[in-house]
Order: C-alpha cells, then sequence, then structure tokens
C-alpha cells in the first residue's frame, strides 16, 4: 500500500479509501447486505494496508454503518479512520443534530468518529445548515469528544463549492472526480481551488459509480488496443494528481478489494505512463460523443413515490443508446421484464426527484425518453 498526506492535516492515509455505499447484498436488495462478505472484504482491505473507510447514514438504508461497527469490532476500529456524514435532509431543527450524531456512533458500535462530514453539499442543504447553526453546533461535538476533523461532501457547481471551503477552516472535502468528471461539479478547478488553501480532497466515484469498469463498443476497443486495464488506469489518473488526497472506491466484491489495493500499491504521483493518458485522451474523446444521461447509481433520488427504479431505468436507457444493436435489444427486453410500477412509464412527473439529484438531472422530464427508447 502507498500512503499519502491529508492536506494541512498531514498523516498517513492509505491512498485507497474503503467506500461502503456498494457492500456486496443479498437478492438484489440494496438494504440487505450480505454482512459476512462484507465484513470480510473490509477486514481484508484494513489488514492489507487501508486505514480509511468512508460511510454515511443513509447508505444501504442505514445497514452501511452498522456492519462497518461490525467489521470494526476484536480492534480493527483502533487501526482505521473513520469518516461518516450528517444527513442535512432528516434534519428538520437544531436537535436533530445531537439526535442523528448519537444514532450514528450507536450504529457503529464506537464513541468517535475520526472525521465528520456535511454529506451532499449543494445549493438547498447548505444554507440550510449554516444558518441553522451547523458549525457552531460541529464546533461543539469536536469539543465533547464525538467527532475529530470536520468536513464536506459536495454536489454542485464549482462557484458554490470555492464558497463552502472559504466558508470555515475545513480540515477535508469529499468531491465526485474521474477522468469523465474533469468540467463537472467541482472538477479539476475546484480540487485545485481546496487543494491549495490546504484542504484535503478526497475522491468519490472514482469509476462514475463504476460505468468506467465497463466499457463496451468502441471505448472496449480502445483499451483493448492499448492493453491496458480500464479500471487500473481509472485509479492511476487520479493518484497521479498530486492534489488528490485519497480515492474512494465502492468495492462490491473480495476480488475488486483485491484488485484496487493492487492498483493502489503501484500508484504514486507523477508516475502515469504516456500511454496511459494518451489511452485516457482517446476514451474521453469517444464518450464525449455520446450524449447519455450522467446518472451513477447514487440511489439519491429513491424511493420514487411511484415505486419506478430510476437509476435501472437510467442503467438500461444510457447503455442502449451507447452501445445499440444487441445491447439495445437486450435492455429492451430487460426493461419489458422490470415489474410495471418500476418502469420509466410508470412516472407521474411529481418531481420529487428532480430536487434530489446530485448531478441536478431532470428526472422526471426524461422519464418519457427513456420510455421511448426502451418501452
Ligand atoms: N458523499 C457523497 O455524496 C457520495 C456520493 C457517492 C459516493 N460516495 C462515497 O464514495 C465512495 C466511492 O464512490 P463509488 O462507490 O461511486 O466508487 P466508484 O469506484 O466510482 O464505483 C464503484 C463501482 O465500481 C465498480 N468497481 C470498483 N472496483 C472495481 C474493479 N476493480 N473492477 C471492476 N469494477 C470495479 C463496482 O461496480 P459493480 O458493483 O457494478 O461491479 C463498484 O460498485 C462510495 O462508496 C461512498 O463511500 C459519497
Amino acid at each position: 500500500m502507498q500512503y499519502r498526506t491529508l492536506g494541512k492535516l498531514g498523516g498517513e492515509f492509505s491512498a485507497l479509501g474503503f467506500g461502503a455505499m456498494r457492500l456486496p447484498v443479498v437478492n438484489g436488495q440494496n438494504a440487505n447486505v450480505n454482512e459476512p462478505e462484507a465484513i470480510e472484504m473490509m477486514r481484508y482491505a484494513i489488514d492489507n494496508g487501508v486505514n480509511y473507510f468512508d460511510t454515511a447514514h443513509p447508505y444501504h438504508s442505514g445497514a452501511s454503518e452498522r456492519v462497518l461497527g461490525q467489521a470494526l469490532a476484536g480492534g480493527y476500529r483502533d487501526r482505521i479512520t473513520l469518516a461518516t456524514k450528517l444527513p442535512p435532509w432528516e434534519v428538520k431543527e437544531p436537535a436533530d443534530f445531537d439526535r442523528l450524531l448519537n444514532e450514528q456512533l450507536a450504529r457503529l458500535n464506537c464513541d468517535h468518529i475520526d472525521m465528520y462530514l456535511l454529506h451532499c453539499m449543494q445549493w438547498k442543504w447548505w444554507p440550510f445548515l449554516r444558518d441553522m447553526g451547523i458549525l457552531d453546533w460541529l464546533e461543539g461535538a469536536r469539543g465533547d469528544g464525538r467527532i475529530g476533523q470536520i468536513g464536506f461532501s459536495f454536489h454542485d457547481n464549482v462557484n458554490l463549492f470555492k464558497e463552502i471551503v472559504d466558508a470555515y477552516d475545513w480540515t477535508l472535502c469529499q468531491i465526485q472526480y474521474n477522468y469523465m468528471n474533469e468540467d463537472v461539479q467541482a472538477g479539476t478547478e475546484g480540487l485545485k481551488y481546496a487543494s491549495d488553501k490546504g484542504l484535503a480532497v478526497i475522491v468519490m466515484e472514482p469509476l462514475l459509480g463504476g460505468v468506467l469498469a465497463e466499457p463496451g463498443g468502441e471505448v472496449d476497443e480502445i483499451w483493448s488496443a492499448s492493453g491496458l486495464d480500464p479500471v487500473d488506469t481509472a485509479l492511476q489518473w487520479l493518484w497521479n494528481k498530486p492534489e488528490v488526497s485519497l480515492v474512494l472506491s465502492g468495492m462490491s466484491s473480495p476480488q475488486q478489494v483485491k484488485d484496487n489495493i493492487a492498483s493502489a500499491s503501484r500508484s504514486g504521483v507523477g508516475t502515469l505512463e504516456t500511454q496511459a493518458i494518451e489511452a485516457i485522451g482517446r476514451v474521453q474523446e469517444k464518450y464525449g460523443q455520446i450524449a447519455t444521461v450522467p446518472c451513477t447509481k447514487c440511489r439519491y433520488c429513491m424511493p420514487c413515490p411511484s415505486g419506478v427504479d430510476i437509476p435501472v431505468n437510467f442503467e438500461y436507457y444510457n447503455t442502449a443508446i451507447t452501445f445499440g444493436g444487441t445491447a439495445r435489444t437486450l435492455h429492451r427486453n430487460l426493461y419489458a421484464g422490470l415489474p410495471e410500477t418500476q418502469r420509466a412509464s410508470a412516472c407521474t412527473q411529481c418531481e420529487q426527484c428532480d430536487e434530489k439529484c446530485p448531478q441536478s438531472i431532470a428526472i422526471s422530464q426524461l422519464m418519457s425518453d427513456v420510455d421511448k427508447e426502451l418501452g
């Protein structure tokens, strides 16, 4: 494992952080984590040098924090830095700050969270929490020892990102970043801005939620011709940058944990080879020619009041329009196989999902396009 520093905090943190948002599940049910396998994966990661874990209140409907708490029993807790996040959408009044943190400590089975982040800061949630006095409350929680360092995770445009960076003496921020998101959300501009100010920048969605791990069609041909592995190359592209503190990966199988630890062990600033830089340039160009919906399957839009499985609909849609041919036929069949209430055609245009999407996708407007393509 390679270790890196976290901005002005310094320290020695593994280049690869474990993102506990995509744990293995039973029968495809997101809330039903395959606990024995997840715990084995987490402990294997710690035993092989990973010392940073990221979770949050809503992941796996609360099971992520609980299962991570179980994995950290038996002395594992002391070997890692533990990060979780305050969910603003669960806050109605300032008293909820304490209620939520105490609930998280109980779920995580510990009395101290090392990194406490405000979750999913965007135009709606930042002013909401700030005006409710969140910064004073965070300092109080740090004073009484329940939390350590203070940060925020971010999904909005770079101007708001800079405003939040400048609003407080944060230790860390967490941004969505990968070779397809250089100009999306905080982007490269935000990465450099926060890093210059001494913040640790933790990268999330390094594979765009897994999309970059499964290239098809012409993109697959580019990777094959290069002889490079698309996952390893995408991760190395991030570790190559001095401004990136560490990269979180949401690993959903033991093999992915092994592969990504091996990648992290080979990582380093300024080590990306010309061949990899050129291959990524060609892939960026090719993806740039396809107009897909930028859904990362984070599932913040769920549950839909009508029952539509929004991320699945976008996944089928994107795959169909990106690759066409048999992929289109296959995904039309998969769409037809969904229960009727889960298909895009069941959307009632209530627009609740639009507000929740961290990518600002106009979900409700796109549902009819999805049904036209797949239905
Ligand atoms: N604060 C926020 O707002 C927020 C939002 C998003 C994420 N996060 C955090 O950031 C973490 C990382 O983001 P992410 O989970 O979206 O990461 P990601 O790396 O972009 O996507 C993870 C997915 O990539 C695929 N993958 C990972 N390693 C692979 C490998 N070696 N080979 C093949 N496929 C591989 C898997 O897809 P399959 O499951 O399809 O195999 C996995 O589920 C999350 O787990 C979470 O802790 C935070």
